[in-house]
């Protein structure tokens, strides 16, 4: 009986197909080096084709398999054309990444209808319409599983990031159901909560965002408020992925990727408490 429990905890990689999108840097393209480590077919997807060309090669020196692929993740079109090549380049999907996430910094009330059009357009929208796209190749597995970035930033909120609090904050919402949506069929889905991560996701971000009548995506000012408000230790994108073959084997709800000040998720969470109390006045 342990034995058949072990079984069903292993997760067979060699010759999986996966996807990986933002893939081209980062956390995105550590995920596409630690799948690829596992001997899995990689789609390493990104906006930034000549980052991304950069990752796969890297991949194919160190004997991995990997193609690169251009994405707009906030374009549905692009998402059709995604999975159409992965398909006929690599076969069909079993591991799907849904990585992308941009950052737009800015006091709230500042923000223009562009920016949070922008980032819920990539971060919330093209996160769904990814998994929508995706799902026919992953039902086609008897063992697919779906990774959706979120961010500690998903647990309590940070000053000036209102549209990317509240975009990880819905991804994280989306990411539970989607996991009680599918756990009949067998697909396990995972939300990957990493903390402060030494990566270029405001200089990725800024590059990205297209030319709108909104606010630049980061000023000194801003970040000087956000690295008061950041806690915990700043880690690199590889130790960050350090666990994420065996969370996935095991379909684990969450990825905590290192220690993050506790503090205010506790606060938050006693402060709701408080307010489930006080109802019963
Ligand atoms: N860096 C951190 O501290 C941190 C913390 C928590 C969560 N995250 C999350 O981790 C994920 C990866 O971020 P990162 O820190 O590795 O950033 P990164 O800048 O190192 O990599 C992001 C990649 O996404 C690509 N990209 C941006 N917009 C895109 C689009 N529209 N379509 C396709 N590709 C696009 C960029 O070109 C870049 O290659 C994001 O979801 C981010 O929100 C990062």
């Amino acid at each position: 009986m342990v034995a058949l429990r072990r079984y069903r905890r292993r997760m067979e990689t060699s010759g999986k197909v996966a996807v990986v999108t933002g893939a081209g840097a980062g956390l995105g393209a550590a995920l596409a080096r630690r799948l690829a480590g596992a001997g899995m077919k990689v789609a390493v997807a990104d906006i930034a084709i000549d980052d991304a060309e950069d990752v796969a090669a890297a991949i194919r020196n160190d004997g991995g398999e990997a193609h690169a692929i251009h994405l707009d993740a906030g374009d549905e079109g692009a998402i059709e054309s995604l999975a159409t090549r992965v398909e006929a380049e690599l076969g069909p999907c079993q591991i799907l990444c849904g990585n992308v996430g941009v950052q737009q910094f800015g006091k709230a009330e500042d923000l223009s209808r562009a920016d949070w059009e922008w980032v819920y357009g990539v971060n919330v929208f093209g996160t769904a319409a990814l998994v929508r796209r995706f799902l026919p190749q992953l039902r086609r597995s008897t063992d697919a599983r779906i990774l959706i970035t979120a961010s500690t930033s998903a647990l309590y909120p940070c000053s000036h990031m209102s549209a990317y609090v509240s975009s990880k904050y819905a991804l994280l919402g989306y990411t539970e159901t989607l996991r009680m949506e599918l756990a009949d069929e067998g697909i396990g889905v995972t939300a990957m909560l990493p903390g402060p991560m030494a990566t270029t996701h405001l200089a990725s971000s800024e590059a990205a965002k297209p030319d709108i009548a909104g606010h630049p995506v980061h000023t000194p000012d801003t970040i000087a408020v956000i690295a008061q408000g950041a806690g915990g230790e700043m880690i690199d994108a590889d130790t960050a992925t350090r666990n994420v073959l065996d969370d996935l084997a095991k379909k684990r709800p969450y990825v905590i990727t290192h220690h993050v000040h506790t503090e205010p998720i506790e606060a938050r969470y006693a402060e709701i408490r408080e307010a489930f109390e006080l109802a019963r006045r």
